[in-house]
């Protein structure tokens, strides 16, 4: 009896997959061969240029593509500036992401200069991520091109799709499979955390009354109990802090590598939804496999799952418009 609604829950995932991926195959590697033949070109030349004076901004870029994705799919809608009182995406994001914007805002006048009115900011976002964690030790991988920018941007759409650091795997799961993605797809992407920051309050929940006994030392039995307690005695000393920085990677957050997955097993994961991938017997299993293989398996993975992820829900053909700027619609 059991069996029935599992049947029907895989069926349903699957053709949610179709539908996002069908919207995806619109897209094509080389789409700016003929109309701007240097794009990619320039993209690539600007990111290798900038990129290993500063190389935290590889991280910025990827997280930004994400959020992109997650909120009216890969139409760079993140980018936008709020307007007339409203508030947009960019303003459910931390500061620090701001430094990503500026860095899109020089690569697209750089493409205006090119070729105006041409290259879409979702492709440069998506192109920009793609050879940012190339210079920072990561793989190359082909990207489809061909995507449309959007015209809406709503504060508040972000903060209800983006998952959260607090989620367990089934909410996970849920969110990413909400967006036509599947449960390699959410262990290869959050890979991500490879390299970047995280500010405190992002997990302080973890190290302070997590179980509701009090006392300082009332972590999440799920991280590793030393690298807790050196975390909220050295680094976030109070709940609320939303200032200081954590390595999310710590030794290594400026590589592109497979040592978070590493981490990981050592209960090392620094948000709940880190720590959710080994609670999974699939998704363990997919851990432990590149933990000690080759990092060369885990780049074909998430090279792959990058490419899922830039194809959801995207606008192609006379859908939405180039923007001129990354930060405002065309009027
Ligand atoms: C699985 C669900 C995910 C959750 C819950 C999550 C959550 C977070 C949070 C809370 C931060 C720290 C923000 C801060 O406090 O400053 C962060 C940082 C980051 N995330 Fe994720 N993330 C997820 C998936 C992803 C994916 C799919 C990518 C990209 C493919 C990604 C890339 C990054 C990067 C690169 C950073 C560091 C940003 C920086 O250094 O500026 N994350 N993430
Ligand atoms: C977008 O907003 C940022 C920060 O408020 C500002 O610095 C920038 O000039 C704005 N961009 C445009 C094109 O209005
Ligand atoms: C950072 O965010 C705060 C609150 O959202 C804002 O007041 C401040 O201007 C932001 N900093 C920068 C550099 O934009
Ligand atoms: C995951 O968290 C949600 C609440 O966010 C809860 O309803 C659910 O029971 C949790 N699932 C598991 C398996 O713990
Ligand atoms: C810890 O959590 C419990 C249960 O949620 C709460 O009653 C208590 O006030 C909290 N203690 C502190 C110090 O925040
Ligand atoms: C950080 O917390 C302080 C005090 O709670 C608050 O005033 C400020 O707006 C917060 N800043 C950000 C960027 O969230």
């Amino acid at each position: 009896m059991a069996a029935a609604p599992l049947v029907l829950a895989v069926l349903v995932v699957t053709v949610g997959v179709a539908a996002a991926m069908a919207e995806g195959g619109k897209l094509r590697q080389g789409y700016y061969e003929q109309s701007c033949p240097r794009a990619e070109q320039i993209v690539k030349h600007y990111v290798e240029r900038h990129i290993p004076h500063a190389p935290s901004v590889a991280a910025t870029l990827i997280r930004t593509h994400f959020h992109d994705c997650f909120v009216r799919g890969c139409d760079a809608s993140v980018l936008l500036n709020a307007t007339g009182g409203g508030e947009a995406e960019k303003d459910a994001t931390p500061n620090l992401t701001l430094r990503g914007f500026a860095f899109l805002d020089r690569v697209k006048a750089l493409l205006e200069q090119e070729c105006p009115g041409v290259v879409s900011c979702a492709d440069i976002l998506a192109l920009a991520s793609r050879d940012a964690v190339g210079v920072i030790g990561g793989p190359f991988w082909r990207v489809p091109t061909g995507r449309r920018d959007g015209r809406v941007s709503i504060k508040q759409e972000a903060l209800d799709q983006i998952p959260a650091p607090t989620m367990n795997f089934t909410d996970l799961l849920t969110s990413f499979r909400a967006k036509g993605l599947d449960l390699a797809d959410l262990v290869w992407l959050s890979g991500a955390h490879t390299i970047g920051i995280s500010h405190c309050n992002s997990f302080t929940e973890r190290l302070y009354n997590f179980t509701g006994r009090g006392g300082p030392e009332d972590a999440d039995p799920s991280l590793d109990a030393e690298y807790a307690a050196n975390l909220h005695r050295t680094k976030c000393t109070t709940p609320t802090d939303n200032t200081t920085i954590v390595e999310m990677d710590p030794g290594s957050f400026l590589t592109f590598d497979t040592s978070y997955y590493r981490g990981l097993l050592k209960r090392r994961g620094l948000f709940q939804s880190d720590a959710a991938l080994i609670t999974d017997a699939a998704a363990r299993a997919d851990v432990e496999s590149v933990a000690k293989g080759p990092s060369e398996v885990f780049f074909q993975v998430f090279a792959r799952s990058m490419v899922r992820m830039g194809m959801i829900e995207v606008k192609t053909g006379g859908e939405g418009e180039i923007r001129r700027h990354c930060a405002i619609v065309n009027s």
